[in-house]
């Protein structure tokens, strides 16, 4: 076991109640604290702190993405999506088919309630001038490529919209960066309506840069406020809420 994790799982049964009334796990929240050390009921299964640690910061160079106060909906969605098949990934897929229904909900719970924290951005030659045409594409797009504005569902600065659209704020560059490539390449599921996918597929990689480095350099949301993952519901997807932006511009 690595030095990091022992030193982590020290902190596990003091650090990772951050969010809860009274300072008391839910029972769902106790249940997502078992799966994330790696206790669920499948027994054997990996535990998801190895990867994306035990408050969900997840890891900018190994490309884990940060899932500390990601929407609950979003969250639980996706590991549903990933258990089906809907968002394949070789690594995520199996991990999720070993849950229950039940566990894949309580660890969507038990991340949505860690606090994230922003990375110490790092600065390259022309980074400001990535930002700046990053930031121009979140507030108002690009009508010349056909890009729709990121904020329309992204929110304000990336801040995301419960229950769906989740926050990119603080996101790791690398991953947000790799997610939009693996939508252009045809190879994320997850979105039904294929808005990501025509969104990136408009974006040059120098766009796909400066939108990554934009948002990674913005501060993530604090732990939303809990909204059951039910509230994602089939109900969206079938009357085609996911497809409709807010505040669309095209
Ligand atoms: C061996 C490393 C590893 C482990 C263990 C792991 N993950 Fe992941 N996780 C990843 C990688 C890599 C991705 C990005 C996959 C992709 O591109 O779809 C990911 C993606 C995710 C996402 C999607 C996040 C987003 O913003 O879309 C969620 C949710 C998630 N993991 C939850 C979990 C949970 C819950 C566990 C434990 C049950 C877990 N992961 C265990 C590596 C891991
Ligand atoms: C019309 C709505 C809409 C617009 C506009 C939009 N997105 Fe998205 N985006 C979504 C939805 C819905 C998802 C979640 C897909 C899923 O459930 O897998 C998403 C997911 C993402 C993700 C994956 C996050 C993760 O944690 O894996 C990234 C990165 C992203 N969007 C970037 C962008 C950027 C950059 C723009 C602007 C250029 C943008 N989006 C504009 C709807 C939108």
């Amino acid at each position: 076991m690595p030095f990091w994790i022992i030193i982590a799982s020290a902190f596990v049964i003091v650090g990772a109640w951050a969010g809860t009334a009274g300072g008391q796990p839910s029972e769902k929240t106790r249940i997502g604290h078992a799966v994330v050390v790696g206790a669920s009921s499948a027994g054997r299964q990996t535990a998801c702190m190895s990867c994306h640690g035990i408050n969900g910061q997840g890891d900018g160079v190994a490309l884990f993405p940060r899932l500390a106060g990601q929407y609950s909906g979003y969250l639980a969605k996706t590991m549903e999506d990933y258990a089906s098949g809907r968002r394949q990934n070789e690594i995520m897929t199996p991990i999720a088919k070993q849950l229950s229904g039940e566990e894949r909900q309580a660890v969507a719970i038990y991340y949505a309630e860690q606090s994230p924290s922003l990375d110490k951005p790092v600065a390259v030659r022309g980074y400001a001038q990535a930002i700046q045409r990053g930031g121009v594409l979140s507030a108002i797009g690009d009508r010349d490529l056909g890009i729709q504005a990121c904020q329309n569902c992204h929110g304000p600065e990336g801040r995301g919209l419960p229950p769906i659209y989740p926050y990119l704020a603080g996101q790791h560059e690398a991953y947000i960066t790799q997610q939009l490539r693996f939508w252009k390449e045809g190879r994320r599921g997850g979105d039904e309506q294929d808005i990501m996918r025509a969104i990136a597929g408009r974006m040059t990689d120098q766009d796909i840069a400066a939108v990554a480095a934009y948002f990674a350099n913005l501060p993530p949301p604090a732990p939303a406020e809990q909204i059951e993952p039910t509230a994602w519901a089939e109900d969206d997807r079938a009357t085609g809420a996911m497809g409709s932006a807010p505040g669309g511009q095209q």
